[in-house]
């Protein structure tokens, strides 16, 4: 397999070519590149020269976005050979992150599901299978995305901290207990949360649905939890969406417990991600199948919460048996969400540099076993309500939410197809302002060094400030 690619050429088809490669499987590599790529603009056309296993291949398009498109399509299907990979999967040349943002965008435009899932096809040569999926989640979302105001926002809390790593994974900052500056970072938090507040407070918004992940939130102390959560259920009314990820259970007390129902949290994770004991080791989880069954039963039995549980498909080691006894469970349990991923090999996680190829299963396993996944959870009454696709996929399939009718976190829903404002504290987080029709986005980025972030907080509040200003415009 080849690795690495670098391009040097214009910005616009730049982006198109890092997608491209991305769903080829490449990382972008400057020092040691399998792959070379190198554009110019002529006239107003592009041409892009890739040269690699000695060979050199030459693709031209006009200077539009159709023709960005061109290219990189051409691209996919040309690297994606080289790589021994089926160069028209069911996604065909879709490399986008969020497929449903586009399908809402073609309903807007084409004015129904039927005719938005007709263009995707004709542009990109979809499957029919999963247009079907497409087609079942947009008409999930559709109320969800339809009528919201200026004022409606979301909020999130990012703690990009957790107590062990999960080989996989790519998301935290670091571990939680190893980290010096705890006592800042959660003065800084609250500074950040309580900010949000005023905003609320200033602009009048309506808060929809509030959202506290990672990372692992539950692998703050108590105390800690507690206070950050407490300065959280200010910001929401009672009775609206409030989810934390609790998906690890070995970070959760009964204390931490107490404070969700004080709080009035009304959902959270529970992540299995398998229900293997050996795969779990494998992976670097710190609990084992027995801590998931010990807090699935204390959550039924002492809470009213609603359950979100993660699973991955294409871990080392994994089976096809080992989803059928993880759908076992789900079906015997049924909490109200699931979500099935599929293994992603993220650049700086530890699975990537431990080179376990060999120890993934191939593409085509994955495959089925998402696939026996959706069948098993639509035949026990689950039906998809979001879906987005990372880069490095095994198969280049996709991640999807499922939900029991009616029960779905709506927070995932505004998250995953940008229509709403969501406004976000702490480190690696991102506030996105949105305004329909065209739902073009300001932004900011938190830092995700936590020690720049609880060093330039102030600023970075002011910031925040400025944006929030000129997006609700007070005098
Ligand atoms: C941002 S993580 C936070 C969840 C929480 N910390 C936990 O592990 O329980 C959300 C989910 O993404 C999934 N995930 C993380 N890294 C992944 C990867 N490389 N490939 C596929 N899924 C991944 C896992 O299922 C995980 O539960
Ligand atoms: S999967 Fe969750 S617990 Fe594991 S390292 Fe990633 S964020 Fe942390």
């Amino acid at each position: 397999m080849l690795n690495g690619y670098h391009y040097t050429g214009p910005l616009p088809l730049g982006s198109v070519v890092a997608h491209n490669c991305g769903a080829a499987g490449l990382f972008s590599d400057p020092l040691n590149p399998d792959v070379l790529l190198v554009a110019v603009e002529e006239g107003d056309c592009y041409i892009l020269i890739v040269s690699v296993c000695g060979q050199e291949r030459r693709f031209e398009g006009p200077v539009t976005s159709l023709g960005r498109r061109k290219i990189g399509q051409d691209l996919l299907v040309f690297l994606r050979e080289i790589q021994g990979l089926d160069p028209y999967n069911e996604w065909g040349t879709m490399v986008g992150v969020r497929p449903t943002k586009l399908l809402h965008k073609y309903i807007d435009t084409y004015g129904s599901i039927e005719e938005a899932t007709r263009h995707i096809r004709d542009e990109f040569s979809v499957s029919k299978e999963k247009l079907d999926t497409l087609a079942a989640i947009g008409a999930y979302q559709r109320p969800y995305v339809e009528g919201i105001t200026d004022k409606d926002i979301s909020i999130y809390c990012g703690i990009p901290f957790c107590d062990t790593r999960c080989v996989y994974c790519s998301f935290p900052y670091g571990l939680y207990q190893s980290y010096e500056y705890r006592d800042d970072f959660i003065k800084s938090l609250l500074l950040d949360i309580e900010d949000i507040q005023s905003l609320r407070q200033r602009y009048v918004l309506n808060v929809d649905t509030l959202y506290m992940g990672g990372g692992t939130p539950t692998v703050l102390d108590e105390q800690s939890f507690h206070k950050v959560l407490t300065s959280l259920s200010h910001l929401i009314e009672e009775g609206r969406e409030f989810t934390v990820e609790a998906g690890r259970p070995d970070s959760m007390t009964k204390e931490k417990f107490k404070s969700l129902q004080a709080c009035r949290v009304s959902r959270i994770s529970i992540n299995p991600q398998t229900m293997d004991d050996d795969i779990l080791r494998i992976i670097g989880r710190g609990h084992n199948v027995q801590d998931i069954h010990d807090m699935y039963s204390y959550v039924r039995n002492h809470t009213n919460l609603a359950i979100n549980m993660d699973f991955i498909a294409g871990l080392p080691y994994q089976e096809m048996h080992h989803m059928v006894h993880n759908m076992d469970y789900i079906c015997q349990n049924l909490p109200e969400n699931v979500t099935i991923h599929t293994l992603a090999i993220k650049r700086g996680s530890p699975l990537y540099d431990l080179q376990m190829q060999e120890q993934i299963p191939h593409e085509s396993v994955v495959r089925d076993m998402v696939q026996y996944a959706k069948e098993r959870l639509e035949e026990a009454g689950y039906v998809p309500y979001y879906l987005y696709r990372q880069q490095y996929m095994k198969g280049q399939l996709e991640n999807i939410g499922y939900t029991l009718p009616g029960k779905a976190c709506i927070y995932n829903i505004n998250m995953m197809e940008e229509r709403q404002t969501i406004i976000s504290a702490g480190p690696g987080s991102s506030s996105k302002w949105m305004k329909a029709p065209l739902f073009r986005q300001k932004k900011q980025h938190m830092p995700k060094d936590v020690t720049v972030y609880n060093e330039t907080i102030q600023s970075l509040l002011e910031k925040r400030h400025a944006l929030c200003n000129s997006f609700w415009e007070v005098p």
